[in-house]
C-alpha cells in the first residue's frame, strides 16, 4: 500500500507553528508522511489564525484552492484546525461545506482519531473547546488541553531550534483581541514538564529554545503547597541543561515585566538579550479603550527599567493603528513614542474589528481604511529610520551568531557546487546577520565581524578561525513543512 500523506499550511503565530509540528508528529506515528503537494495528499490541513480578518480571508481562499482536489478525490480529508476553527465553528462548513473536520486549538490531540472517523464514516467531525462563558472556569480550562506530545526535529525549520510552550490561553482580555476566546483561559504548564521537554529537545540536538506564551512573562506555576515558579525561576532551571546554548521567550506583557525576570535575563549567559514588549499605542485614551491596564508613562518607565537592568538589551514592539476613536492627536502621540523609544523593530497592524471582542461590541470601527493605511505608513517610516540607526551601531563590532542555514536570497537562486553560499542566523540580541560561509557551519555558533547594515540585516564576515577545524558535510536537507507565515504574535 502506498504511504499515506498529509499536507499542511500554517498561518499566524509561533503557537501555530508549534501546533502544526505536533499535529504532524502525531500523524507520522499513524504512518503518514508529509507532502508538499495538496493534489497528492490523503489529508489536507489548514492551521489557521483569527487575529485579523485578512488572515481568515487568506485561509478561506487557500481552502477554496484545494477543493478541486477534494472534488476529484472525495476520499481526501480536509481539516480546518486552530483559532479560526474554534472561533467560527460550524460557520466554517457553512462557508465551505466540503470541509470534513473542524478542530479547535484545545482539541488538536484528537486529529489522528478524527481523520480515521472521517475516513470510515464520511461524516463531518467537530472537536471544539467550550466558550469562555459556557461553563465554570475549571470546565472551560479542562476543555483546552495543552498539547505537547512527542517532538519531531524533522518538522522544525531547523532541527537545532525549537519552540517550547510554557503557557496556553490568555486572560488579559484586551478589547481588540480574539485570543482569549480562541485559545481559552490562561494556564501555565508544570515547570518539571517544561524542563523535561527541553532536555528531550537538547537530546535531539536542539541548541536554542524559544519559550512561548501569549503573555509569556505572566507565567507562574502554583505548586499548591505555597511554592510558585515564575518565568525567571523556570529559565534559571533550564539554564543548567548541558548542551543548551540559547533561551529566548516571547511575547511579553508590559505590566508583568518584573525585576526578577530582567535580572535573570542579565545574569544568565544563555538568555538572549531581547525583549518583545508590545505597547500597541502611545495614547492613554486609546490604551484605556484597548483595556491594556497601563499608561504610556508606565510603559516608558518599564522600558527605562529594561534598559537599565539589562544593558544593551534590544526591545521590539507591536502597534495597532486606527483603533476605534484614534484621533490625529492620539496618533501623533504614538508617533512620538515610536520616535523616542528606539525599538529594534516594530510590527505595525491596521485595526481589524473581530466579532466577539469587547471592542466590536462597544466601539464603532470609525477610522477610515485610508487613514489606517496612511498612519501605518507614517509610523513605519519613523520605525524604519530607527531600525536603521539601531542596526548601524553594530558596524565594526563582532557578534555571536547561531547559524540557521542559507539566507533567503540564497534559497531563491541556484549555484555551482563549489559556490560559497550566503548564510543567515541571529545574534544574541535577535538581530539577523548574513555572511558568506560554507554550509557546514549550519547549527554552529560563530563570531561574525559586522561590516555593514540595513534596517533589517547586519552584513558581515565570519572570523577565519571559525572556518578551520570543522569537518563533515552539512546534514542532508530533510523535508520541512510548508509554511505560509504571517506576522508573528
Ligand atoms: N486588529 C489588528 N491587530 C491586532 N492585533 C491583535 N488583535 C488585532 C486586531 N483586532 C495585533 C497586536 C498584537 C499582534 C499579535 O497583533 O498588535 O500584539
Amino acid at each position: 500500500m502506498p504511504a499515506k500523506t498529509v499536507y499542511i499550511e500554517t498561518v499566524g503565530c509561533q503557537m501555530n507553528v508549534l501546533d502544526s509540528e505536533l499535529v504532524i508528529a502525531a500523524l507520522k506515528k499513524d504512518g503518514y508522511t508529509l507532502t508538499d503537494s495538496p493534489a497528492d495528499a490523503d489529508v489536507i490541513l489548514f492551521n489557521t489564525c483569527s487575529v485579523r480578518e485578512l488572515a481568515e480571508e487568506k485561509t478561506y481562499s487557500a481552502v477554496g484552492r484545494v477543493l478541486q482536489h477534494k472534488r476529484r478525490d472525495p476520499a481526501k480529508v480536509v481539516g480546518v484546525i486552530g483559532c479560526m476553527a474554534q472561533k467560527d465553528q460550524e460557520k466554517v462548513r457553512h462557508r465551505v461545506p466540503l470541509v470534513d473536520m473542524v478542530v479547535g486549538t484545545g482539541q488538536l490531540a484528537k486529529i489522528p482519531e478524527l481523520v480515521r472517523v472521517v475516513q470510515e464514516t464520511r461524516q463531518p467531525q467537530y472537536a471544539l473547546s467550550l466558550g469562555r462563558k459556557d461553563a465554570s472556569r475549571h470546565e472551560v480550562e479542562a476543555s483546552f488541553e495543552s498539547y505537547d506530545p512527542a517532538r519531531d526535529p524533522q518538522m522544525r525549520p531547523t532541527p537545532f531550534q525549537a519552540f517550547v510552550r510554557v503557557q496556553i490561553g490568555c486572560d488579559k482580555f484586551c478589547t481588540y483581541c480574539v485570543v482569549p476566546s480562541t485559545r481559552g483561559p490562561e494556564q501555565s504548564r508544570h515547570p518539571d514538564h517544561i524542563v523535561q521537554e527541553v532536555r528531550t529537545l537538547v537530546g535531539q540536538g536542539c541548541k536554542e529554545v524559544t519559550l512561548i506564551g501569549q503573555t509569556v512573562n505572566s507565567y507562574v506555576f502554583d505548586h499548591g503547597d505555597g511554592r510558585r515558579t515564575r518565568l525567571s525561576d523556570l529559565i534559571s532551571r533550564m539554564h543548567d541543561v548541558a548542551g543548551l546554548e540559547r533561551i529566548k521567550f516571547v511575547t511579553n506583557f508590559p505590566k508583568d515585566m518584573t525585576n526578577d525576570l530582567l535580572d535573570a535575563v542579565r545574569e544568565l549567559s544563555k538568555v538572549v538579550k531581547y525583549l518583545h514588549v508590545p505597547v500597541q499605542s502611545g495614547c492613554d485614551d486609546v490604551l484605556k479603550r484597548m483595556k491594556l491596564l497601563y499608561t504610556v508613562g508606565e510603559y516608558r518607565e518599564m522600558l527605562h527599567r529594561c534598559r537599565e537592568r539589562v544593558p544593551g538589551v534590544a526591545v521590539s514592539s507591536d502597534f495597532i493603528v486606527g483603533f476605534c476613536g484614534e484621533t490625529d492627536e492620539s496618533f501623533r502621540k504614538t508617533m512620538e513614542l515610536v520616535a523616542e523609544a528606539k525599538f529594534k523593530n516594530s510590527f505595525i497592524f491596521k485595526y481589524s474589528e473581530r466579532s466577539g471582542t469587547k471592542a466590536a461590541e462597544r466601539y464603532p470601527d470609525d477610522v477610515p481604511e485610508e487613514t489606517k493605511k496612511r498612519r501605518n505608513n507614517e509610523l513605519l517610516a519613523v520605525q524604519n529610520a530607527n531600525s536603521l540607526a539601531d542596526h548601524r551601531q553594530w558596524i565594526g563590532k563582532s557578534v555571536s551568531v547561531l547559524v540557521e542555514g542559507r539566507s533567503k536570497r540564497e534559497q531563491r537562486s541556484h549555484h555551482e557546487a563549489d559556490h560559497v553560499p550566503q548564510l543567515t542566523g541571529r545574534t544574541m540580541t535577535d538581530h539577523i546577520a548574513v555572511f558568506d560561509a560554507p554550509e557546514r557551519l549550519t547549527g554552529r555558533t560563530v563570531t561574525v565581524d559586522v561590516e555593514d547594515a540595513s534596517g533589517f540585516t547586519l552584513y558581515g564576515r565570519v572570523r577565519t578561525e571559525e572556518l578551520v577545524g570543522v569537518t563533515g558535510e552539512a546534514e542532508l536537507p530533510i523535508q520541512r513543512p510548508r509554511r505560509v507565515s504571517l506576522d508573528l504574535v
